[in-house]
């Protein structure tokens, strides 16, 4: 078992029981947490929490409460994104994490709110944690700013106005850094605050993490392609009868390799780098190789 599998297995469910229990003891309505809890339970890698936890690790911290519950609500704020991308008036799926999508199970309506909720509540939750006020106040200003207007929720207006039409290549990257990479970045740079880091290593970590971002969904493009619906829990084959801009429509299937590849490269020089600053970067290492092609269908 590598050392990652191991330490997943036991940090995980402590970000699962966060999450869970949020949605259980403040969801009133009935119908309502049944349609948040379905997304929640349905799976998904957790990616975006492994970053939180990895990073708070590579800073050479210990995992308290604080950090789960940053993590537990950073992926609120994914599954909200998840059922709003998948509703009729967006990208019009009914498959995610191998099920039936939120909105043809509960409606339309439920599934807009069950998303508005989660949002809101990721918010609640970060609020609500022991932090101190200075780094909880940092936390939500950020989550707000890589959510929202100039963040995924920008990428994702982006996304759909430029369907049917072609993207320059700096125009998609830019795209994809918003759509996918703001709340990657999040991820990690959260790690970071909740170490208390100066300045300078946040940044480090900002730029380690936009290239991770942007190699996220530059393999999420890939995999549209190149992976079936039954590895990916989602339907595949989409991307271009949808009119949607991406890397493989753009650049062809191998130099859209090459650019993962590339991304990767950079995010891997740039955590050596932090890594001679006395940082262990095993673990979060080991992360970034799952951003790899052939690790992302599992
Ligand atoms: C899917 O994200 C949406 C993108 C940003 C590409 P993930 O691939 O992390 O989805 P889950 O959480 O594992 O379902
Ligand atoms: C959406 O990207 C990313 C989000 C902000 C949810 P995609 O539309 O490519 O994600 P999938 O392929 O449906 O998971
Ligand atoms: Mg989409
Ligand atoms: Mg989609
Ligand atoms: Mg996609």
């Amino acid at each position: 078992m590598s050392t990652l599998t191991s330490w997943q297995e036991s940090e995980l469910p402590k970000v699962e029981k966060q999450l869970k229990d949020f949605v259980q003891t403040h969801a009133e309505n009935e119908q309502l947490k049944e349609s948040m809890l379905y997304s929640i339970n349905a799976g998904g890698k957790r990616i975006r929490p492994l970053l939180v936890l990895a990073t708070v690790e590579f800073l050479g911290h210990s995992l308290t409460q604080q950090v789960y519950q940053v993590a537990a609500a950073l992926e609120m704020v994914h599954t909200y994104s998840l059922i709003h991308d998948d509703l009729p008036a967006m990208d019009d799926d009914d498959l995610r994490r191998g099920q039936a999508t939120n909105h043809v199970v509960f409606g339309d309506a439920l599934a807009i709110l069950a998303g508005d909720a989660l949002l809101t509540g990721a918010f609640e939750l970060i609020a609500g944690t022991k932090l101190a006020s200075y780094k909880k106040n940092h936390l939500l200003r950020l989550l707000a700013k890589s959510a929202g207007a100039r963040g995924m929720v920008a990428g994702q207006v982006n996304d759909i106005q430029s369907e049917q039409q072609s993207l320059s290549f700096s125009e998609l990257t830019a795209l994809h850094q918003k759509k996918t990479g703001a709340l990657i970045r999040f991820a990690v740079v959260s790690g970071g605050i909740l170490t208390g880091q100066d300045e300078k290593v946040l940044n480090q970590l900002d730029d380690f993490a936009t290239h991770l971002g942007l190699a996220f969904q530059i393999r999420d493009d890939l995999l549209d392609v190149l992976a079936t619906t039954e590895q990916m829990g989602k339907k595949t084959q989409k991307d271009e009868l949808a009119g949607k801009n991406t890397y493989p429509g753009l650049l062809g299937i191998a130099q859209a390799k090459t650019a993962l590849s590339t991304e990767l490269e950079h995010a891997h020089a740039i955590l050596e780098n932090l890594s001679l600053d006395g940082f262990n970067s095993s673990l979060l290492e080991e992360i970034v190789q799952l951003f790899e092609l052939e690790r992302g269908k599992e």
